[in-house]
């Protein structure tokens, strides 16, 4: 089987681009590199112990993108290519709503074109906004907080819409909590550009000394330490996620929605004394005000993702803290 990977060479699809080379699938990797880089290409291949497909394009160029379903047969697509930068979205969210939703039109377009109907798509749980409850279920309800996550939600809701009008669709929304972690080798995790957004990568830079310290956003929300609660999921786990998903493609009712979370929240402390547990170096942080846009607590249901897709998180924090560190310290090596 023949699977297009968009945005292959990125954090979530490099891990699930080598689970799928590892599980035998052939893989077209389709990714414009402006957030990722061709030597993540070499680790695929070392990892994945084959070489997968590679094509330099932007889905938004669409005769670009045509020219990639005329050149390989392709079966299903694992949709990954995206921006994702809350900040950057707030900033400039015509270059978030056109580049995210153009490309997935393109994509969506080229695989009616070409009779492919199977997708999985990297939603987000960005979708559920300020979450009134938790743990959340899929059927929670939907509002997005800024434009990055508004590009989620209008291409979840397209989606429906893609499906509905064409019986042969078969698409599956994976709605990724925190993930964070690296694969255990170390050759790949998450490489932002710049000063990173996410605490993970924040936390690994401040432990290698690249910067000095840690802000902390926020320590008097409800919670028992005051700093926010979220799902923290092992990259690796959250690949596996994407195979189960694949294998279920064929007989979704259409369209469905699936959390892909642990179901178990961690506060930013947490977080930070589990890292520095699990990698014996101590991360200075100071407490700094909220970050706007915060949600105080998030975490799955992934009951849904567990009975229907067969899907668990298998590894715990302290694997997570781990790996993103291994990865982090190999970098430096290079
Ligand atoms: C986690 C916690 C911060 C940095 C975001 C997007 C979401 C999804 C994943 C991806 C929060 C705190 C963070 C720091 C801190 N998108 N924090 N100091 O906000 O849950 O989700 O990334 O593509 O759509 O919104 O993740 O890692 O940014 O923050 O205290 O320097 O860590 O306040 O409580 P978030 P995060």
């Amino acid at each position: 089987m023949s699977i297009l990977v968009t945005g292959g060479a990125g954090y979530i699809g490099s891990h699930t681009s080598v689970l799928l080379l590892n599980a035998g699938y052939d893989i077209v990797i389709a990714d414009n590199f402006s957030n990722s880089s061709e030597e993540t290409i070499a680790r695929i291949t070392e990892l994945g112990g084959r070489a997968p497909a590679v094509e330099h394009v932007d889905l938004c160029d669409m005769a670009a993108l045509d020219a990639v379903f005329a050149r390989y047969p392709i079966d299903a697509v694992i949709h990954f290519a995206g921006l994702k930068a809350v900040g950057e979205s707030v900033a400039q969210p015509l270059f978030y709503y056109g580049n995210n939703i153009v490309s997935t039109i393109n994509l969506c377009k080229c695989m009616e074109k070409y009779d492919v109907h199977q997708l999985v798509f990297s939603s987000s749980a960005t979708v559920y906004g300020m979450p009134e409850t938790v743990p959340l279920r899929e059927d929670a309800p939907l509002h997005t907080l800024n434009p990055y996550g508004a590009t989620k939600l209008v291409i979840e809701n397209m989606l429906r819409d893609v499906s509905a009008s064409n019986a042969d669709w078969r698409i599956a929304l994976l709605r990724y909590f925190n993930p964070i972690g690296a694969h255990e080798s170390g050759l790949i995790g998450e490489a932002p550009n710049g000063i990173p957004n996410n605490l993970m990568p924040y936390i690994t830079q401040v432990a290698s000394g690249v910067r000095a310290e840690l802000s902390v956003f926020g320590s008097d929300y409800p919670t028992a330490d005051g700093t926010c609660i979220r799902d923290y999921i092992h990259v690796m786990d959250l690949a596996q996620g994407h195979l189960q998903a694949l294998k279920k493609l064929p007989t979704i009712n259409g369209i469905d929605a699936y959390n892909l979370g642990t179901g178990t929240g961690y506060s930013v402390l947490d977080v930070i004394h589990t890292f520095e547990e699990a990698t014996g170096v101590t991360i200075p942080y100071r407490i700094a005000p909220r970050r706007p846009g915060d949600a105080p607590v998030s975490y799955a249901d992934p009951t849904k993702a567990h009975t229907e897709l067969d899907w668990k998180a298998e590894r715990g924090l302290h694997d997570m803290c781990k790996d993103a560190w291994r990865f982090q310290l190999q970098k430096e090596d290079h």
